[in-house]
């Protein structure tokens, strides 16, 4: 099977809203695809149509080749779910958290103990299974919730939002995860993210605003698409018009600096530095980011603030119920 994720023309309505606004899109078996937009943009709406727990207003989505909204039995037990919110019951253990899930997806008593060893192992929580969930960390309570996510052996896995309101290295903790059970089990990773930095792990990422998909592509073929790398030059007056005309560019004049795109920057600045020896004085090459693909895109940028405040709001949240 080619694409084990197939949409056609998706739309959810809540009421005269539009969450989710005709989307289309397929994603290959052992891909990891990210949905990559704001606060709002549709991004756990349509997670939840792809996992069941939302119906389609209209347009059709196929998991494994099951259809989400006529077959979801067969569906709920090709996925696995880490949802937005926490949702392990911290006064059980971790073992117990996995025994209940077991429960829930019929996993059969005799694979049961093998498996719980693997997907702890997996996420490096052994030590930790008969601890009670509330005296983990933010980030072993999100890898519990990923190897729980995993028990069933599923072939796609829903991560929607996995590092929200973890540190740095607790992200990248949870990224490398993600990326061993790619490589090592061979799942479909499905994940959202407000994270440009983050997004970049993903082998391709569909940039969604306002419940449309605005683009699609690998990392580096949205930055592509902006033409290139930017180049910063500084140095005499008359290398605008000189620059322009030897290498026909666009040059905009930005403070003391002229900035123009090329195709390849680090290629590029050994032979501007030749065909202009002497007169420029300062020279940087930058790659565009996918901030700026996402400005590009949808004419705005993400903005940050709110969601670093989001972010608090949560860590606080979790802190809370740890401590209950
Ligand atoms: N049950 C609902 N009833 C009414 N409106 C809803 C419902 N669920 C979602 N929406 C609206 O649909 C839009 C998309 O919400 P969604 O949760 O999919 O966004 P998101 O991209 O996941 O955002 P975030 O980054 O904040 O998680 C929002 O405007 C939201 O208010
Ligand atoms: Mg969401």
């Amino acid at each position: 099977m080619p694409h084990v994720i197939e949409v056609k023309d998706l739309v959810r309505r809540f009421g005269d809203f539009t969450a989710v606004d005709r989307i289309n899109f397929t994603v290959e078996t052992g891909e990891i695809f990210g949905f990559l937009g704001p606060n709002g943009a549709g991004k756990t709406t349509t997670i939840k149509i792809l996992s069941t727990l939302l119906k389609p207003t209209s347009g059709q989505a196929l998991l494994a080749g099951y259809n989400v909204a006529t077959q979801p039995d067969r569906v709920r037990h090709s996925i696995g779910m880490v949802f937005q919110d926490p949702s392990l019951d911290d006064r059980l253990t971790g073992e117990e958290n996995l025994r209940f899930h077991a429960m829930l997806y019929n996993v059969p008593g005799d694979k049961l103990e093998e498996r719980m060893d693997q997907v702890l192992e997996m996420v490096q929580l052994s030590d930790r299974r008969k601890s009670l969930v509330r005296t983990y960390s933010g980030g072993m309570k999100r890898r519990l919730e990923i190897a729980r996510g995993l028990l069933h052996y599923p072939k796609v896995l829903f991560l929607d939002e996995p590092t929200v309101g973890l540190d740095p290295q607790t992200r990248s903790a949870i990224w490398e995860h993600v990326r061993r059970l790619r490589n090592e089990v061979g799942i479909t990773v499905f994940m959202t993210t407000h994270y440009m930095d983050e997004a970049e792990n993903c082998d391709r990422i569909a940039i969604i605003d306002h419940g449309r998909i605005q683009g699609l592509d690998t990392p580096e073929g949205l930055k592509e698409q902006l033409g290139g790398d930017k180049i910063v030059v500084e140095g005499d007056p008359a290398l605008k018009r000189d620059l322009a005309d030897a290498y026909h560019v666009r040059v905009q004049e930005v403070g003391d600096a002229y900035h123009f795109q090329v195709a390849q920057g680090a290629h590029f600045v050994p032979r501007v530095m030749g065909d202009f020896d002497g007169r420029i004085t300062a020279i940087q090459v930058k790659q565009p980011s996918l901030d700026d693909v996402f400005l590009n895109l949808t004419g705005r940028a993400i903005r940050e603030e709110d969601v670093s405040e989001r972010d608090i709001m949560r860590q606080n949240m979790r802190m809370h119920r740890a401590r209950r």
